[in-house]
């Protein structure tokens, strides 16, 4: 009894101080978000974090919104190059990346000097450049599942989101492990496979393990057969882990067997642990990313005719080659293609979120918002979704889905702002890459076929778990041959 009192007692007087006393405590929020984390793992947990955020934002008419104890979430769209900078980047959040599981790698190292030597190591791989080597299997990939739709699209509509998923998990997967699961083709009449269930079921629990470390510290002692009994949604992932072991075991024995570069080349120095670990991060990094980005240009295209229209008439004049592939030179040569990558990447958003950051306590001037200055040691936060809806700095339609915009005589200007690989050291290495597929991906569809949307069309929920995913029916689509 006197223990509950006691216990009771401290977090009555811990709450009074967080609201109260701590640095923070002038920063506007929910009351409850001062208090503890449960607000943000609440409001997480809901779905869409950043409307909850955007609304209290406009309620305290503040650029700085207090989301957790020692957190702030900013949405003064001129901060977000002093954040997440080239030079002087505030580093990552160990409290947050830890929760991802992929210690070390390179998304989730949080120590800057580890991370400038493993990015280095890595860099070789990712130039523009790299993607012309790995165009090849965008290629192969993508005829599979050309292949497949035609196949299937007379007896039912097509679930592209799967689709989308499983062709961009197959490309990086080869590149990480030279080496795919085969998903296309894994079941006969769908485009379900085990990898899909697998990743939705570890990205359902993502924000229950950060906000309960001890889960995961736990989950991570015990042996494989017992994780597998006590959580089913860890289980598939744990198959996952041993396909990638299986990948590095193939490597180490056999090297590289394909004709484009792989990830694992590039690791050798490093231990066989960290390389599954390295090659698990790049494919968990890229895969949903770029099939949630074709997903939400796919369904903005089919709903608005004279976009659908144009795109169709920009692409007609590309001719395949003498494999019957669409090379991407001549891709990136469509200005209105090129629009429609560019629109999809801003207005889809498939890392929509925060990504927490550290106020260093070395910065040449304090960080100051809202005429305020931030304390370093607080946890800050920007989102894609702050940068690439913001009136301010993309017009009063900045969340209609114009690729027009990008194709005015001064839209060369819009680039710095498209925040969706994030932005200076730390923003996505495999940028080129989701860019090549993207493209690649949107002409074979609307190049093979005529796409619809079928009458009773029922749009997919968004949910943002890291990435943004799209939940049941996905994203059902009729397909017909084109005349
Ligand atoms: C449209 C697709 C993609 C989007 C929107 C995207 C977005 C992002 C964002 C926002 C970050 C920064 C995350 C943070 O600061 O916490 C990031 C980092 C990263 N991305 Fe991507 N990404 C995409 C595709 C890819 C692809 C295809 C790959 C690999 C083949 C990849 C590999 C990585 C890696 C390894 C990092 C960590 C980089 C570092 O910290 O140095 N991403 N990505």
């Amino acid at each position: 009894m006197v223990l509950i009192v006691g216990i009771g007692t401290l977090y009555a007087v811990r709450s009074i101080y967080r609201r109260h006393f701590h640095p923070l405590s002038q920063f506007p929020g929910a009351p409850e978000a001062a208090s503890s984390t449960k607000w943000l793992y609440k409001t997480n947990r809901q779905g869409f974090p950043q409307h909850e955020f955007e609304r209290l934002h406009k309620k305290y008419q503040s650029k700085v919104l207090r989301i957790a104890p020692n957190e702030l979430h900013i949405s003064d769209v001129h901060q977000y190059k002093v954040i997440y900078s080239q030079s002087k980047p505030f580093p990552k959040n160990p409290r947050f990346y830890d929760g991802f599981s992929l210690n070390h790698s390179l998304f989730a190292e949080t120590d800057p000097a580890l991370h400038k030597e493993r990015r280095k190591t890595l860099n070789p791989l990712f130039p523009r450049s790299g993607v012309f080597k790995l165009e090849g299997v965008f290629h192969t990939k993508a005829a599979i599942m050309m292949k497949k739709i035609d196949r299937l699209r007379e007896k039912d509509l097509i679930n592209l989101y799967d689709a989308f998923r499983c062709f961009t998990l197959e490309v990086v997967m080869e590149f990480a492990f030279a080496r795919s699961a085969h998903m296309l083709e894994e079941e006969e009449s769908t485009f379900d496979s085990w990898f899909l269930r697998a990743f939705d079921s570890l990205a359902s629990g993502l924000w229950t393990t950060h906000e309960w470390p001890a889960l995961r510290k736990i989950g991570s002692h015990l042996p494989k057969s017992i994780v597998k009994i006590l959580n089913k949604n860890v289980a598939g992932f744990l198959d996952v882990i041993d396909f990638a072991e299986d990948c590095v075991n193939h490597y180490e024995k056999h090297g590289n067997t394909t004709s484009h570069p792989v990830v694992f080349e590039h690791l050798m120095a490093v231990s066989h642990p960290q390389k599954v670990t390295e090659a698990l991060d790049i494919m968990i990094a890229g895969a949903d990313t770029t099939s949630s980005t074709l997903t939400a240009g796919v369904l903005h295209i089919l709903s608005d005719e004279k976009v659908q229209n144009k795109l169709i008439q920009a692409l007609q004049a590309v001719l395949p080659n003498d494999q019957g592939n669409l090379p991407l030179l001549e891709l990136e040569k469509i200005d209105y293609l090129t629009a429609c990558v560019k629109e999809s990447l801003r207005i889809g958003m498939p890392v929509p979120g925060r990504l927490p950051r550290i106020v260093p306590d070395d910065l040449a001037h304090p960080f100051t918002v809202d005429g305020k200055v931030i304390p370093p040691g607080t946890v800050v936060s920007m989102s894609a979704y702050t940068m690439n809806y913001s009136e301010e700095l993309w017009g009063p339609d900045a969340r209609i889905f114009n690729p027009d915009r990008w194709l005015q005589p001064e839209s060369k200007n819009l680039d710095q702002y498209l925040s969706t690989f994030s932005k200076g050291a730390r923003m996505c290495i495999g940028q080129n890459i989701a860019v090549g597929e993207v493209t690649t991906m949107l002409a074979y569809l609307f190049r093979n076929f005529k796409l619809s949307l079928p009458p009773d069309f029922e749009r997919p929920k968004q949910k943002d778990l890291f990435t943004m995913e799209y939940g049941k029916p996905g994203l059902l689509v009729k397909f017909e041959a084109v005349n």
